[in-house]
């Protein structure tokens, strides 16, 4: 029994295990090691510790701290004028028109797309030309999944990439305008930090709202979609649209604003890639602000804009009536067949006139809103007219040509 011959070393031992149980004791020198991170500037800075292990780790707070919300608008058009907190470059020495004179070449989503697939994506029939760059063969997606914060914010920022320059970008089609240019120069650490947790944990995933196809290669490749709104809801859409008011601008049918010649039914449907960003982050430089959503509710608004009827390709017109081509004749009979859903409305205002001889005495100037619409089949051409009426009443004057009127 070796410590009771050595009664001084149990003693030894007890001091040791009393004293600083946490903490490794030897007995051949008494030297306290602890093993942790000892620089004072990482996260997991530990004071106790007086060997460094290798684990300290860089940039959880920052990341912590970081706003994606902001970070989602800075990858569309940091230099908006409204909506987003980047008012100058960080580097004083840069020339802020330089930036804004040839922004395509500094928006991230130019190079990398919104759906950050690049040439794999949505933008794989986008050439360059003298106002945009190249778009990117980085897939920007699979790289956010893999790399860890801090290599993604060292990505980002990459000193001593392209810098600002007028010369470089003074030719669009100039190959070095591709390159990914030197954000430290344009932004602070903390906006890039807004940046990196936007692509971690804001962005929404393009697969979970819609199927793609590409066909051909960049930069004559071109995309067809599907199965848009996958996994949504179109009545819990019709809620959200509602509740986050985004009839109050766009209208009920998404027909009051065209955006680009399309109505908003439209463009979700050309364009599925680019509504998912728009409404959760905002259209920069217009009164339309972000809108928080869950990938969920994406998915509800997805299915309920593809749907042609209630968010229609074509605004209704104040001036023409465009006739459809139909391959069944509507049943004339007071009640409006399907086939007319896909005519366009003609919305106007008729006022009766005054063509002399008190041909419509007694009903000169009353006005009545009225839609209108068309079909024609090989035979025939079909009018729907509807308008309010206070009372049914059968009896119809015929048809009043009005020449003044006429085109
Ligand atoms: C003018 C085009 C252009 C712009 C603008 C641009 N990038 Fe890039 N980016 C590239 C190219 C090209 C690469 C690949 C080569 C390289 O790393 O420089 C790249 C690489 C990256 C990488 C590293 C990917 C990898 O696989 O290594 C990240 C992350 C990234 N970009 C994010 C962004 C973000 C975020 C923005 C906006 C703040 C942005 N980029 C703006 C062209 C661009
Ligand atoms: C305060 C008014 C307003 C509200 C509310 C609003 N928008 Fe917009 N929206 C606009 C304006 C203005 C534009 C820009 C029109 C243009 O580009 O000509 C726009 C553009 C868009 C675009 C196209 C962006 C582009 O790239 O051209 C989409 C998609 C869109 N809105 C969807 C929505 C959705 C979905 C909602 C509800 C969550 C919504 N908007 C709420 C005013 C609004």
């Amino acid at each position: 029994m070796r410590f009771l011959k050595t009664p001084l070393n149990v003693i030894g031992a007890l001091v040791c295990v009393i004293l600083l149980a946490s903490i490794s004791c030897t007995h051949d020198d008494d030297v306290v090691k602890v093993e942790g991170c000892t620089d004072p500037t990482a996260d997991n800075y530990d004071p106790k510790a007086t060997v460094d292990d290798g684990s300290c780790t860089y940039g959880a707070d920052d990341f912590e701290k970081a706003d994606g919300i902001e970070g989602g608008k800075y990858y569309d058009k940091f230099f908006a004028s409204s909506g987003t907190q980047w008012s100058t470059p960080s580097d004083p020495s840069v020339n802020i028109d330089d930036i804004t004179d040839f922004g395509d070449f500094y928006r991230c989503k130019q190079c990398h797309g919104w759906d950050l697939l690049g040439r794999a994506g949505a933008y794989n029939g986008r050439a360059p030309n003298t106002t945009r760059p190249n778009v990117s063969f980085v897939n920007l997606k699979t790289y956010v999944q893999s790399a860890t914060n801090q290599e993604l914010f060292d990505k980002i920022k990459k000193e001593g990439g392209r810098p600002v320059d007028p010369a470089l970008t003074a030719d669009g089609t100039n190959g070095e305008g591709d390159g990914h240019p030197d954000y430290g120069t344009i932004f602070t650490d903390e906006q890039i930090w807004d940046i990196v947790k936007f692509l971690k944990t804001e962005v929404i995933d393009i697969d979970i709202l819609y199927d793609f196809t590409t066909q051909g290669s960049y930069p004559d490749g071109t995309i067809s979609y599907s199965n848009i709104g996958k996994g949504g809801n179109a009545d819990n859409g019709s809620t959200y649209y509602n509740d986050r008011g985004c009839g109050n601008c766009h209208g009920a049918d998404g027909t009051n604003l065209i955006m680009g010649g399309r109505t908003l039914g439209k463009f979700l449907r050309d364009k599925p890639y680019e509504v998912h960003h728009k409404t959760k982050f905002g259209q920069l430089g217009s009164p339309m602000g972000p809108t928080a959503t869950t990938d969920q509710e994406m998915k509800d608004l997805y299915l309920l804009l593809t749907d042609p009827v209630l968010f229609p390709t074509e605004s209704p017109s104040v001036t023409d009536l465009d006739a459809l081509k139909t391959a069944t004749p509507p049943v004339i009979d007071g009640v409006v067949d399907a086939m007319w859903d896909d005519a366009r409305v003609l919305e106007t205002t008729t006022e009766v006139p005054d063509p002399g001889d008190d041909v419509f005495q007694g009903y000169v100037g009353n006005s009545n809103d009225v839609k209108l619409r068309a079909l024609y089949d090989d035979d025939n051409i079909y009018f729907l007219a509807e308008w309010a009426d206070t009372r049914k009443d059968l009896n119809r004057q015929t048809w009043y040509f009005d020449p003044g009127t006429s085109r």
